[in-house]
């Protein structure tokens, strides 16, 4: 079986509910439920008994080490993080107990559990650390992509406990020969992606008569996967990757936060019209985001070269299936805009002054 951290946020819901669908290796699922994670995600695997739920915080090293001798892993898959920018800004102690903190209290079980394993059992254990292609920074407009090789400069709270992770483990594999790979992706869209950010966010403040808030100019610069295709690319990776390695995974499709937002509101349009005028007037310009980086892009030749890993998905039709998912779903988004979601946006949309027609 698989141990997956994390297993109830965005990404790492999807990557339960795909694994299930393609594989019939059960999967324990590690996770907080912090306001991130939601088990309505997991809702359609309910009753099936390769999903094995445990809540717990991955700082709990004694939990997670009973956990591993108890179920013995062939793989850990690691999801679990604090992982919203603008979250990180507000409260950055939390971004380092979990991201930081927490990655080294897991590494250090996994390692201890995986000491004990001998032969092909100790040789096929793989740890996989799922990562973010903002450890790199932010790149001018004529820059070339992030490689594998890009320096590190991370320049939010969030990217900088990312990074840290990292480092912790790629040391790992470098002093005590502990079987990791990495991967560093681009920004995620899809299903079950929590409405705090920017694309789930924007569909929803459209159908609710919203302001669409778009941070400064709007012409920050983010490469867009489809999480289904991050999904594929983790397991390809854990498959074949080889040991020690880095992985950016990406989807070359990079676009402008005005040009997503204006693309949602013309879907929007086509789907669901409103009575009089399009959902595009309710874009309102608000203050920037602090140390906002300009531009993320990756290179993804590597994980193509050496996996023969590429995106299934254009960015046309999977924001298509995106927004589907999302009027599909309402249910769904009216469950997760609870109390601390509602706390959240008070936070931090009421202090950033409306800077309409910027
Ligand atoms: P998310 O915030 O939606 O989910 C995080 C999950 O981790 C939640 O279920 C939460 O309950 C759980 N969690 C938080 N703290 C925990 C703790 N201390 N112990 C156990 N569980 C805990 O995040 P996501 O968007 O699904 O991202 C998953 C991973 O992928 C993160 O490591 C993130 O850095 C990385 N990543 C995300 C993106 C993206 O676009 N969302 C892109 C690249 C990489
Ligand atoms: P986000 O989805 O928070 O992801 P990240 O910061 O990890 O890239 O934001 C994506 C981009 O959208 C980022 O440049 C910030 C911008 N943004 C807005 O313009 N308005 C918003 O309300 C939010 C949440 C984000």
């Amino acid at each position: 079986m698989i141990f997956v951290t994390g297993g109830a946020g965005f990404i790492g819901s999807n990557f339960v509910l795909d694994w299930l669908a393609q594989s019939i290796e059960t999967v324990v699922n590690f996770d907080k439920l912090t306001y991130a994670g939601n088990l309505n995600n997991l809702a359609s695997i309910s009753d099936d008994p390769r999903h094995i739920f445990v809540q717990g915080d991955i700082n709990d090293t004694a939990l997670l080490s009973q956990l591993f001798e108890q179920y013995k892993p062939r793989a850990v898959v690691h999801f679990a993080a604090e992982s919203h920018v603008d979250r990180s800004i507000h409260n950055p102690g939390a971004f380092v107990t979990t991201n930081v903190n927490g990655t080294f209290s897991l590494l250090e079980a996994a390692r201890a559990y995986w000491n004990t394993l001998s032969g092909a059992e100790r040789e096929s254990f793989r740890f996989l650390h799922v990562s973010t292609d903002e450890v790199y920074g932010s790149l001018g407009a004529d820059d070339a992509p992030f490689s594998e090789t890009t320096p590190y400069a991370p320049n939010s709270p969030y990217s900088a406990s990312k990074a840290a992770s990292d480092h912790l483990v790629r040391s790992y594999h470098h002093t005590y020969g502990f079987p990791t790979l990495t991967t560093n992706c681009s920004n995620n869209y899809g299903g079950f992606h929590f409405p705090e950010k920017l694309i789930p966010l924007i569909i929803s403040n459209a159908r609710d008569g919203k302001a669409l808030p778009i941070y400064g100019d709007g012409q920050q610069i983010r490469d867009w996967l489809y999480v289904g295709d991050h999904c594929t690319a983790i397991r390809r990776v854990l498959e074949a990757g080889r040991v020690g390695e880095v992985y950016n995974v990406g989807g070359w499709n990079e676009k402008a936060n005005l040009e997503v937002v204006h693309t949602l509101c013309d879907i929007l349009d086509k789907l669901t019209p409103k009575a009089a005028g399009s959902y595009r007037d309710q874009i309102t310009y608000v203050q920037d985001r602090p140390g906002h980086d300009r531009r993320y892009a990756i290179d993804a030749r590597k994980i193509e070269r050496e996996l023969g890993w590429k995106p299934a998905e254009t960015f046309e039709s999977g924001i298509a299936k995106t927004v589907q998912w999302y009027l599909d779903n309402q249910e769904w988004v009216r469950n997760v805009q609870s109390g601390d979601y509602q706390n959240w946006l008070e936070k931090n949309y009421a202090s950033r002054d409306s800077k309409e027609g910027v």
